[in-house]
């Protein structure tokens, strides 16, 4: 990842230089507790926090990754150009040589979590895959129905790639790919929207039944998500996990369900071809959606009324994580940004997916740098309890 390695400066000097270029440098933030500046710079649109850490014999300039720009390019350029402007004096940097190339995530088929908070999917009919994996099956449906947008949803950033890079290929244009935990993602979407939801060879987790995606809250919000007579298909080899989706499913009431072994689909991604092989059982289990869902709202507002920062917050505010039962707080690390402005970095939101971000306190007020949490419940949740924390 971008870097350079300095000789060391002094905090207060590197604050001094910074103040002359107000227009790429916002502030300089102090950390309260280690050797540590953040740097909010503004470059070519786009605002983030540049790190410099430094000792008695080194310093290092390099990307703060929570407010991470998407092009490489861009924060290359931007760690160039700073350490230019507060005239380091580079020891080394890996800056020069970086791959030009433009990141696949620069793709318009590549969907952040943030753009559905006001989505346009510009297609009457869509449909969701969960862990496409190598995009065999979502790349065929994609292909074969041209007039419905396909949502792939994958952790896996290496396989969210080489989706991207397929789709260029091809030559699709109604694939989006989303590089997230397909958990937490369909709370995103609006009601009544998708006419199918795939969720083929979900990793079974025998060990660690918790991180399965099937559970009862995913599908309750899979059903919100379908329209009436929408499905919700999983395909899997693993006997455990097709009893286990099966008790989830009927624990649901008004519902439709077929069930299916060793269906054979039109197309076979090289997961199933490898149980093929070994002859291993393969189930469906198609779950029907009956009913009509009512709009959802999920414009939650992560505003912090009339708070504003106060001298004795740095130390009365808790160090330790604040666990509750679907959510946590925790005030990672605190800042000041001259003598009346704080900055804490702060986890928060759900266990499985946190969410990070800074909090800027002034006499003024108090807000997210630079973007506000996704819109999803645990969040909100979060948020309310970090505004009864700084309150306190
Ligand atoms: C066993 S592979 C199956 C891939 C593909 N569906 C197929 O049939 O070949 C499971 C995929 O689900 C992805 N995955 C696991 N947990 C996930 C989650 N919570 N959200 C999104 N994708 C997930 C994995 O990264 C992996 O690519």
């Amino acid at each position: 990842m971008p870097h350079v390695k300095t000789k060391p400066i002094s905090s207060h000097e590197l604050e001094t230089r910074a103040s002359k270029y107000p227009d790429i440098i916002e502030f300089v933030a102090h950390s309260i507790n280690y050797n540590e500046l953040l740097i909010s710079v503004n470059y070519e649109n786009e605002k983030f926090l540049l790190i410099y850490k430094y000792d008695d014999s080194e310093g290092l300039l390099k990307f703060e990754k929570i407010t991470r720009p998407l092009k490489l390019a861009t924060l290359k350029e931007a760690i160039g150009r700073v350490s230019k402007l507060l005239e380091l004096e580079i020891v080394s940097s890996n800056i020069e040589n970086l791959n030009k190339k433009p990141p696949l995530f620069a793709s318009k088929y590549y969907k952040k979590i943030e753009d559905f908070k006001e989505v346009h999917f510009d297609f009457d009919k869509v449909a969701i895959e969960v862990g496409f994996g190598s995009g065999r099956h979502i790349l065929y449906q994609a292909a074969q129905n041209p007039d419905i947008l396909y949502i792939g949803i994958e952790i896996h950033t290496p396989s969210a790639q080489q989706l991207l890079k397929q789709i260029e290929i091809q030559n699709l244009n109604n694939i989006w790919a989303v590089n997230y935990d397909a958990r937490l993602f369909l709370e995103m979407l609006p009601s009544n929207i998708a006419k199918q939801i795939f969720v083929h060879f979900p990793v079974p987790w025998d060990k660690k039944p918790n991180r399965r995606v099937i559970s009862v809250d995913f599908v309750s919000e899979a059903m919100r998500v379908l329209d009436m007579g929408g499905t919700l298909e999983l395909r899997t080899d693993s006997d455990l996990y097709y009893r286990y989706s099966l008790e989830v499913f009927s624990s649901f009431e008004k519902i439709k369900m077929q069930i299916q072994k060793n269906f054979a689909l039109p197309i076979i991604s090289k997961y199933e071809a490898r149980w093929n092989k070994q002859e291993k059982d393969i189930y469906d289990i198609t779950m029907v959606c009956n009913e009509k869902s009512q709009k959802f709202d999920n414009n939650f507002l992560f505003s912090f009324d009339k708070m504003s920062y106060n001298i004795s917050m740095a130390e009365n505010l808790p160090r330790e994580s604040n666990i509750y039962k679907s959510f946590f707080v925790h005030f990672e690390r605190f800042y000041m940004i001259g003598k009346e402005s704080m900055m804490i970095r702060c986890a928060f939101g759900d266990f499985a997916r946190p969410e990070h971000k800074y909090i800027i306190l002034n006499k003024e007020g108090c807000y997210y740098y630079h973007s506000e949490p996704i819109g999803s419940r645990a969040n909100f949740d979060a948020h309310n309890t970090i505004k009864e924390l700084l309150n306190a």
